[in-house]
C-alpha cells in the first residue's frame, strides 16, 4: 500500500525550516545523507541573505556529510553551530574562520547528548529511505548514523524517499536504541553477527511534514590507488597481527576489526586480505568501504558490521548486483552501538586508526594542525582506541613533501593519551609500546617509526628530556612545529650547546 503522506519537493521542504532552528540529518559519511533538502535549504539561505535577512541553522549529523550536505549549506554561509564530525573543505574553512561554531564529540555519545536534550531542541529531522510505510516504519538507505534517536527526538520529520536504493535494502539494518541510564542494562549483543533490534526504523507517522522523492547516488570519492607508503603501512599492519597470532597474544580465529576511513584503512584492509597467515576474519568497524566489498567477496572477510556502506558509487551498483549473495553478511546499525564501548570491550576488537602526528610518549593527534587548525574531528577513533583489544595508530613518517615529521616530541593537540593507544605504525616499521617505560617506548618510536631525516633531531630532544618519568622537556616540546612556523620546514631546528 502506497504511503499517505504529502509528497513535496525539496524547496518546499526547505521553506518549512526556519532561521534559528536545529536541523539532525540521518546518514553516516554521505552515505544516507539526505542530499535534495539540504541543497535547498541553503538556496533558501542565500535568498534570505540576498534580501538582507538573517538565516542559519544549527546542523547535527551523524558523522561527516556529502557536497550536498555540510558542502553546500557552509558556501551559502547558513550554519550556525555544527556537530559531531566533517570533512567538506568549506565547512572546515568556516569552521576555522570562526564563522562556525563546531563542537567535537565522541560519535557514540551524540545520541545520548540528543536524548538528554544536551544539545538543545531538534526542530525538525531529515532523513533518507529506501521505503516508508503509513505507520510509520521506514527502511533507511547506505548509513545509519544517529537516525533512530533523530526521528525519536525531531519535533518534526522530512524524509528524502531515495530511488536509488532498493527497498530490498529491508533486513540489512538492524535498528537498536538503548534505554537511558540509570534503566540501562547490557547491550546483549556478543558476536559481530548478531542482530539485536528491528530491521526498519519506527517513528511517530504524525510527526511526518512531508516526502521529497529523490534518486541520487552517495558522494563518495573514488579512493586512491595504494602507492609505496600506505603499501607498506599496511604490509606492517598486517606483519604486526601475524607475528601476535603466532605468539598467542590474539587467539587463533583472530579478533573483530576496526578500520578508519581513507586510503590507509584502504591498504590495511588489502594487506591483511592478503596475508597468508591471517585467517579469515570479521568486521566490528563504523565505516565499510569498497576494500570491505573485495574482501566479503573473496571469502577472507566473514562477517562485516558497519554503520554505513561508505562505497564509492561502482562499488555501490555492483552490491547492489549481487545483493542476495552478500546481504546475510552485512549489518548496519546505528553509531550508539557500532562504536558503543561495551561491545567493543567485549567483543575484543582491534582497532586501526590513522593520526596526524604522534609523540615521543606515545600521545595521538588526530583532529587538528599545530594546535590550532580543525581537520575533521575526533570520530570514532576514541571510542574504538580507548577500550579496544589492542589499539593501533597509523600515519606515514612524512608529510608535505618531507617538510613536516609525523612523529614530534610532544603533539600538539591530544586526542588519545599514551594511556589508550599501544602501537604505533609508520611504512618504516611498528612500535608496540606496550610493556615499556615511557624513555624506552620513546627510543622504539624514534628508532621504528620516524623518518631517518629526523631521528637525529629525535634523539637530541629525548637526551634535553632525560630527567622524572616522561620525555618531555619546556623550552623543546614544540621545537619542531616552532622551526616549521619560522621556515616552512621542521628540519634544521637550533638545539642548545
Ligand atoms: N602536519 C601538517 N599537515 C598534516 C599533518 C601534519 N602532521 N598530517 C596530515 N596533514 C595534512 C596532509 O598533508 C593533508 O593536506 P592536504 O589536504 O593539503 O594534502 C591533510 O592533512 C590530510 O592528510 P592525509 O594524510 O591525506 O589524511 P587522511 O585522509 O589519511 O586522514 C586524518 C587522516 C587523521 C585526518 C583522518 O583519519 C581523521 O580525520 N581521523 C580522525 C577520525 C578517525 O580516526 N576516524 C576513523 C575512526 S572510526
Amino acid at each position: 500500500m502506497p504511503h499517505p503522506f504529502p509528497i513535496i519537493n525539496a524547496q518546499e521542504a526547505a521553506a518549512l525550516i526556519h532561521h534559528g532552528n536545529t536541523v539532525a540529518f540521518g546518514g553516516f559519511t554521505p552515505s544516507g545523507s539526505p542530499k535534495d533538502i539540504p541543497t535547498a535549504i541553503a538556496g533558501r539561505a542565500m535568498a534570505e541573505h540576498a534580501a538582507g535577512r538573517p538565516f542559519q541553522i544549527g546542523v547535527i549529523t551523524g558523522a561527516s556529510t556529502g557536497a550536498s550536505l555540510d558542502g553546500a549549506l557552509a558556501k551559502a554561509e547558513a550554519i550556525s553551530f555544527r556537530t559531531p564530525y566533517q570533512s567538506d573543505p568549506d565547512l572546515r574553512r568556516a569552521i576555522n574562520a570562526g564563522k562556525t561554531r563546531f563542537f567535537d564529540l565522541h560519535l557514540s555519545q551524540l545520541p545520548q547528548h540528543v536524548r538528554t536534550g544536551a544539545l538543545g531542541p531538534i526542530h525538525w529531522t531529515v532523513l533518507e529511505a529506501c521505503d516508508i510505510t503509513a505507520d510509520g516504519r521506514v527502511v533507511l538507505t547506505s548509513g545509519v548514523g544517529a537516525a533512530p534517536t533523530f526521528a525519536r527526538c525531531g519535533e518534526r520529520i522530512l524524509i528524502e524517499l531515495n530511488q536509488r536504493h532498493p527497498a530490498s535494502l529491508c533486513g540489512i539494518h538492524d535498528i537498536y536504541e538503548p534505554i537511558d541510564p540509570p534503566y540501562r542494562g547490557e547491550i546483549p549483543l556478543y558476536n559481530v553477527s548478531d542482530r539485536i533490534g528491528q530491521p526498519w526504523l519506527q517513528l511517530d507517522p504524525a510527526k511526518i511534514a512531508g516526502v521529497v522523492l529523490t534518486n541520487r547516488e552517495d558522494e563518495i570519492g573514488a579512493f586512491a590507488e595504494p602507492d609505496a607508503v600506505t603499501t607498506k603501512i599496511g604490509e606492517n599492519v598486517a606483519d604486526f597481527l601475524a607475528a601476535e597470532l603466532r605468539a598467542g597474544r590474539i587467539p587463533p580465529e583472530f579478533l573483530p576489526l576496526q578500520s578508519g576511513v581513507g586510503d590507509i584503512a584502504n591498504a590495511v584492509l588489502g594487506a591483511l586480505g592478503a596475508h597468508p597467515e591471517i585467517p579469515r576474519f570479521t568486521m566490528y568497524s563504523e565505516v565499510l568501504q569498497d576494500a570491505t566489498l573485495a574482501l566479503l567477496r573473496s571469502g577472507k572477510l566473514k562477517f562485516a558490521s558497519g554503520c554505513s556502506l561508505t562505497l564509492s558509487p561502482p562499488a555501490m551498483r555492483s552490491l547492489y548486483e549481487d545483493l542476495s549473495a552478500l546481504r546475510g553478511r552485512i549489518v548496519l546499525r546505528p553509531q550508539e552501538i557500532t562504536n558503543n564501548p561495551e561491545i567493543v570491550r567485549r567483543i575484543g576488537i582491534i582497532s586501526v586508526n590513522t593520526a596526524i602526528e604522534a609523540d615521543l610518549q606515545g600521545n595521538i593527534n588526530s583532529t587538528h594542525l599545530f594546535g590550532k587548525t580543525m581537520m575533521n574531528g575526533i570520530g570514532g577513533s576514541g571510542d574504538f582506541t580507548r577500550n579496544a583489544h589492542l589499539s593501533i595508530f597509523t600515519c606515514p613518517s612524512l608529510q608535505k613533501s618531507g617538510k613536516i615529521s609525523t612523529i614530534v616530541p610532544q603533539v600538539t593537540h591530544t586526542d588519545h593519551s599514551e594511556h589508550s593507544v599501544q602501537v604505533i605504525v609508520t611504512e618504516h616499521g611498528v612500535a608496540d609500546l606496550r610493556r615499556l617505560d615511557p624513555f624506552q617506548r620513546a627510543e622504539l618510536i624514534i628508532e621504528r617509526c620516524a623518518h631517518p631525516d629526523f631521528r637525529a633531531d629525535l634523539r637530541r630532544y629525548l637526551a634535553l628530556s632525560r630527567d622524572g618519568h616522561e620525555p618531555f622537556n619546556f623550552d623543546y616540546a614544540f621545537a619542531f612545529h616552532q622551526r616549521f612556523n619560522k621556515t616552512g620546514d621542521m628540519r634544521g631546528v637550533v638545539w642548545p650547546g
